[in-house]
């Protein structure tokens, strides 16, 4: 039994329209979220020597300090199993920006609910800026297996309300 032509045509269009459509839908999504959402990929802020991170500037000094109105520095460094800073108090509408990075084996560093999703490697400085309008106790998280007691790496930022 022969085809008609017109049956051959439209199951070919059947194909190539989705072949087209998914593609150009894809590079939409990440059009806006790239540039709608703000998200992109944490890049290489620096390097530092993974053996000399406690006696390397801004890491001899673990904490959060305040750099202009409404914005704050958290200077982090992570070791197995904890995050130094644990504990990250700002008032709501700040934005925080994490300067971060490993002193031994690779780390994750997530804060649901915020634009915070980043990886923690030894040698390199990652640099991610988030901000947080809205009250409450966020998890600071390890989401890179990094060992027996990974599961028990967490910290958390602490956005106050303002007075
Ligand atoms: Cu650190 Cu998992």
């Amino acid at each position: 039994m022969r085809k008609s032509g017109t049956t051959v045509y439209l199951y070919e269009l059947a194909w190539i329209l989705p072949s087209i459509a998914i593609p150009v839908g894809m590079l939409a999504a990440l059009t806006v979220t790239a540039f709608g959402a703000g998200m992109h990929l944490p890049s290489v802020a620096g390097r530092v020597s993974p053996t000399k991170v406690a006696q390397t500037a801004p890491f001899d000094q673990p904490g959060v300090v305040q750099v202009g109105p409404g914005r704050y520095e958290v200077r982090m460094t992570s070791q197995i199993w904890s995050y130094a800073p644990n504990e990250i108090r700002v008032p709501t509408g700040s934005t925080v920006t994490f300067i971060a990075t490993s002193k031994d084996v690779v780390h994750g560093l997530f804060v649901p609910g915020a634009n915070v999703n980043a990886m923690l490697l030894p040698g390199q400085i990652t640099r991610v800026t988030a901000r947080f309008d809205k009250a409450g106790e966020y998890p600071l998280l390890c989401h890179e297996y990094c060992g027996i007691a990974h599961h028990t790496m967490w910290a958390r930022v602490i956005v106050e309300p303002r007075s």
